[in-house]
């Protein structure tokens, strides 16, 4: 099945092959050699230049686990978080803060529309109080990129801490993290990494961490800090799941030998292969050229074409698109291009839309 979903992904061969490697004990060297290496691999990748200043922690768990321990590790009693809230990723940061009752401030959005960095500095000086700025970097809702250097600028000029969702953003976007000032950023290992799900990490700047260690506890898995030892190393509190750990370091091999700008450069002519294609058939984006990712396209549906129909016929065929959430769903479908696609798949699939529009004799 090739999934033109936006995560779980197809991954290759090789990181598959991995999940078969021998059985070892999470508390022995074997684990421990390959746990540095997974960290070293993620701050290689995303934090080049700057690996010494960031810390890697890696969870086992979706994104959402990654993006709740960030959120809840990173309050001071007292302090609120802001959340930039533009789609379903950032309504549920803005859950997970308001079921601790730690009081959110919401920066709330139109779906498909950016924040203005300038209303945003307009409130942080009135709300002293907002101690951190929460933020989507690819909204997969729409597959809206959100301006994340400019708010990490008002975020760092204004002296607070800046917490990114980069889920399914990291080596599918371009990203500067260390020159951005960005404190903490959420990924997984299950969307443009191209390993399987079920690991995430967060990249910390290690100062930060060093304050965090003050700030109170609301979950026992997913405090952060829980994962340094008593003398400041990395360490590994919990059972992790030890294949996909063997899966995710392959496929960090594998995008450090493709390079994550050429990654990033892959899924964009992909991206643009498919929009080229859906533009001629009359399909209409949901988005203007200059907000999209460079992963994940969201069309309206065709008149007189059901998301169901579109979904089963296609997948009658051996892809599986996405659906559209919350206050768009039954009205768009979303196609996604991550994962170890080769341009003659997206070409397959392309075709197969076509004959799925020509049988249902739609109109665009
Ligand atoms: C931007 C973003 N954040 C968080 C998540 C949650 O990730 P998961 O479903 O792996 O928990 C997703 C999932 O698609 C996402 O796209």
């Amino acid at each position: 099945m090739i999934l033109l979903n936006p995560g779980p992904v197809n991954v290759s061969e090789r990181v598959r092959q991995a999940l078969s490697r021998p059985d070892i004990c999470h508390r022995e060297s074997e684990f421990a050699d390959l746990l540095r290496g997974i960290r070293q691999k993620l701050l290689k990748a995303f934090v080049p230049g700057a690996e010494s200043e960031y810390a890697a922690i890696i969870l086992t768990g979706s994104g959402t686990a990654a993006v709740e321990s960030a959120v809840l590790s990173s309050i001071p009693h007292g302090k609120r978080i802001l959340v930039v809230n533009n789609g379903v990723y950032g309504e549920r940061i803005s859950n997970i803060v308001g079921l601790h009752r730690l009081g959110v401030s919401e920066f709330k959005l139109e779906w498909g529309t950016r924040p203005d960095p300038e209303k945003l500095r307009v409130a942080l000086r009135q709300h002293p109080e907002v101690h951190a700025v929460a933020m989507v970097h690819h909204e997969t809702t729409t597959g809206l990129i959100n301006p994340v250097k400019e708010i990490a600028d008002v975020v760092d000029g204004q002296n607070r801490v800046f917490i990114l969702d980069s889920v399914s953003g990291l080596a599918g976007e371009p990203l500067n993290i260390a020159g951005s000032h960005i404190y903490m950023v959420a990924g997984t290992a299950g969307k443009c990494i191209q390993g399987f799900p079920g690991v995430s990490f967060v990249l910390v700047r290690r100062g930060f961490m060093e304050r965090m260690k003050g700030y109170p506890k609301r979950s026992w898995y997913l405090h952060l800090t829980h994962y340094f030892d008593e003398e400041g190393r990395e360490a590994i509190p919990f059972t992790p799941a030890v294949q996909l750990y063997y899966a995710f370091d392959e496929a960090l091999n594998e995008l450090l030998e493709e390079g994550v700008a050429n990654r990033i450069q892959r899924y964009a002519k992909a991206a643009a292969l498919i929009r080229r294609r859906m533009s001629a058939l009359g399909i209409k984006p949901v988005l203007p050229p200059e907000l999209q990712s460079n992963t994940v396209t969201s069309y309206y549906l065709p008149t007189g074409l059901a998301y169901q129909t579109l979904h089963d016929r296609l997948k009658e065929q051996g892809y599986v698109i996405y659906a559209g959430q919350g206050q768009l769903e039954g009205k768009i479908f979303r196609v996604a291009n991550m994962g170890a696609l080769a341009p003659q798949q997206i070409e397959e699939f392309l075709q197969a839309f076509e004959r799925v529009l020509e049988s249902a004799a739609v109109r665009t």
